[in-house]
């Protein structure tokens, strides 16, 4: 059952600001994550919300009973932690039937569930293992595997996967989410990799600098970011300054640098209002350069090629003097130096107002 709530959570430690005045609500059985830059207070949210740490200020509930000063052990909840802490001298398997036996399980119940998490982590044929014979990955499976022998409601993991090599991370990611969701449990989930926080979760929180950007589905946060930090730190994105040069009741002429234009849909622009344009490199299109420009086609220079694997990534300096991504599934069309457009399709361009402190300083991570 377990439903948390955030109300005005401040923690300070002497200068440093970790979290500030944080308000969130994450419902009974969601998968939350919480995404943002290093530093920005993500361990120091879920600490608090474990009892490890105290906030300096506001308030802290489970299912609406008020939880400061309950000590972690009687907040139910099991808790992977980011330097992974195993009992060093206890092996795997008596790791794992460690919080089983602190609650009194019968017997054969913690060994049912002791068999059942370490099988699904992979470390079945190790439980003999003490974590120091252990790699870094394995450790980290172990982490897990004694959060999940808990059997608590509440999951809190704090950088599960990041030990882990590419291939198993992913594998464990949907094992992580159809477990959460098999058992119902609420999971708060601890990460500063966006393609992990959106393959696991309900929600997304981004956060930065110790407060709370956007919080949003993954669909939502990749589609229709509401600021450009966002933007920025959820997939890969194309940044363009432009002021709207002409506006007509369903169109808009945007003036990007050197006398170069786009044409927009209205969406309530004003007149001569600075604005940030973001358009994603796979919603972009490398064109041969044609005499005459149909639509929205901006002319360029291919600066580098980059081979990603399944797709190539064009990097294009425009006429406008902006730099752009664009990535293209269809093999090598173009060549380094090669004189181009770059076509634009505009209901994949999303608009923001143009930042007063500038748009370096509104992405910057810390
Ligand atoms: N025990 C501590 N004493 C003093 N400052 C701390 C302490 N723990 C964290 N901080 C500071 O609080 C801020 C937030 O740290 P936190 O560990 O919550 O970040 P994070 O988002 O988990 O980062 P990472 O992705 O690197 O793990 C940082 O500036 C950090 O230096
Ligand atoms: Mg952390």
């Amino acid at each position: 059952m377990p439903r948390i709530e955030l109300r005005g959570i401040t923690k300070r430690f002497g200068d440093v600001v970790a979290a500030k005045d944080v308000n969130l609500t994450i419902e009974d059985k969601e998968y939350v994550t919480f995404l943002g830059p290093s530093g920005c207070g993500k361990t120091t949210l879920v600490k608090i919300i474990s009892g490890i740490w105290e906030p300096t200020e506001g308030e802290v509930l489970i299912d609406g009973k008020r939880m400061n000063e309950v000590p972690v052990e009687d907040r139910d909840l099991g808790y992977v932690f980011q330097s992974i802490a195993l009992f060093p001298h206890m092996t795997v398997l008596s790791n794992t039937v460690y919080a089983p036996i602190v609650k009194d399980f019968p017997v054969e119940e913690r060994d049912k569930i002791a068999q059942e998490v370490l099988d699904l982590v992979d470390l079945l044929d190790r439980k003999k293992f003490f974590p120091g014979e252990l790699s870094t990955g394995a450790q980290q499976k172990a982490g897990l595997a004694r959060a999940l022998a808990s059997q608590a409601k509440l999951l809190i993991l704090d950088e599960p996967l990041s030990a882990l090599d590419a291939r198993v991370r992913v594998d464990l990611r949907y094992e992580l989410r159809r477990l959460v969701k098999d058992l119902g449990l609420t999971a708060v989930h601890v990460t500063h990799d966006q393609e992990e926080a959106s393959s696991v979760s309900d929600r997304i929180v981004v956060m930065r600098a110790g407060r709370i950007v956007e919080i949003d589905s993954p669909e939502n946060l990749y589609n229709n970011p509401k600021s450009i930090f966002t933007a920025n730190f959820v997939g890969e994105m194309n940044f363009l300054q432009g002021a709207i040069n002409k506006l007509r009741d369903y169109w808009a002429i945007i003036e990007l640098r050197n006398q170069e234009y786009l044409t927009l849909r209205n969406r309530d622009f004003r007149l001569g209002a600075a604005i940030i344009l973001a358009m994603r490199p796979e919603n972009l299109r490398v064109e041969e350069l044609r005499g005459t420009r149909l639509g929205n086609a901006i002319p360029g220079r291919i600066k580098s090629i980059r081979f990603m694997g399944s797709y190539l990534r064009y990097e294009v300096l425009l006429a406008s003097d902006d730099y752009v991504f664009v990535d293209s599934f269809a093999g090598e069309e173009f060549k380094e130096g090669e004189q181009v457009a770059v076509s634009f399709d505009e209901t994949n361009i999303l608009t923001f107002p143009a930042p007063r402190e500038g748009l370096s300083e509104v992405i910057k991570l810390e």
